[in-house]
């Protein structure tokens, strides 16, 4: 199979690259197909005619988002949708990555995120990524989009922070209000693959790792599957913005999303914890 993916330098990209490695791959970022390019994107597109696009291109910097402009409507919102309108002229499958911030978070903790539950955005982010969701289902019928949340894999993430501050302080303060499934870019890019070769129906899927915990927990279970040995203290996002001395896009309380609907389709969908667990003997190898 050919297949095109475009943000090809972004962490996600580097475990879908790896886990579909057996197919021709065409990968590009920014400096080979800036997907904010319509003409371009068409171009290139009929040019190669691949079988599939896989889209892990997007502005992701949560927080500079809300001042940035008109760029990260330009990339969460116009970029999927040139994909999409290139994809339906050239008889291809999109694959796009979504968020849990199209969601306000402000659910029940005691539910979940269907893929169908009214959406709320209430950051720049949020907000144009889910117009890239619009875009893509106003343009082409095939396409699957995946909505992830608390990604984690190659290059600076969640882990590594947390790892790297351990090296300097015996205790750290961290959210414990906020619940959600932190989820490994590898078994995202197995999911992306599965559903792919088991040519599960088009549409809109969640897909974290399993289970719900919130950043805390999380921290507290990377310091125990590495044995280090640092205090973790619960805080509120309020207080954590103010011991910070930080302004931050507001911070969804609910990320949870359920897998149902992915899960019906016999994908495979590893626990956090047991992600997390093979995360961290892959870093201890490198
Ligand atoms: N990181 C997370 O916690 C998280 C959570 C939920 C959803 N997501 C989504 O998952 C996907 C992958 O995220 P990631 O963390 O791997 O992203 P990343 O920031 O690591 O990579 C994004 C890539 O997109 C490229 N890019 C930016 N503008 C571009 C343009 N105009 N044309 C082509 N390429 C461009 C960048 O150069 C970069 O290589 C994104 O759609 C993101 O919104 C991420």
């Amino acid at each position: 199979m050919k297949i095109l993916i475009t943000g090809a330098n972004g962490m996600l990209a580097k475990s879908v690259q790896e886990r579909l490695k057996g197919n021709e791959l065409i990968c590009t970022d920014v400096a080979d197909l800036d997907i904010t390019n319509q003409q371009a994107v068409l171009e290139f597109v009929s040019k190669c005619k691949p079988d599939y696009i896989v889209n892990c291109a997007a502005y992701t910097a949560v927080d500079k988002a809300e001042e940035a402009g008109e760029i990260v409507e330009k990339i969460n919102g116009e970029g999927p949708g040139n994909l999409a309108k290139a994809a339906q002229e050239n008889n291809c499958v999109l694959v796009h990555i979504s968020t849990d911030y199209v969601f306000g978070g402000e659910l029940d903790l005691e539910k979940d995120y269907k893929e169908e539950d009214p959406k709320a955005p209430v950051t720049a982010y949020g907000i144009t990524k889910l117009h890239g969701e619009e875009k893509i289902k106003e343009n082409t019928d095939k396409y699957y989009i995946f909505r992830t949340a608390w990604l984690y894999g190659e290059g600076n993430n969640f882990v590594r922070t947390m790892l790297k501050l351990a090296e300097t302080r015996d205790e750290i303060s961290v959210v414990a209000d906020q619940h959600g499934s932190p989820t490994y870019a590898e078994d995202l890019a197995n999911i992306i693959g599965e559903a792919i070769e088991k040519q599960i129906p088009y549409g809109v899927y969640h897909a974290t790792n399993q289970g719900y915990t919130t950043w805390y927990d999380f921290t507290k279970a990377i310091f125990e599957y590495t044995g280090i040995i640092c205090q973790v203290n619960p805080v509120s996002t309020e207080e954590y913005i103010e011991m910070m001395k930080i302004t931050q896009a507001k911070r969804p309380k609910n990320s949870q999303l359920s897998k149902e609907k992915l899960l019906a389709q016999q994908i495979t969908v590893p626990e956090w914890e047991d992600a997390l667990k093979r995360y961290l003997i892959k870093e201890k190898e490198m």
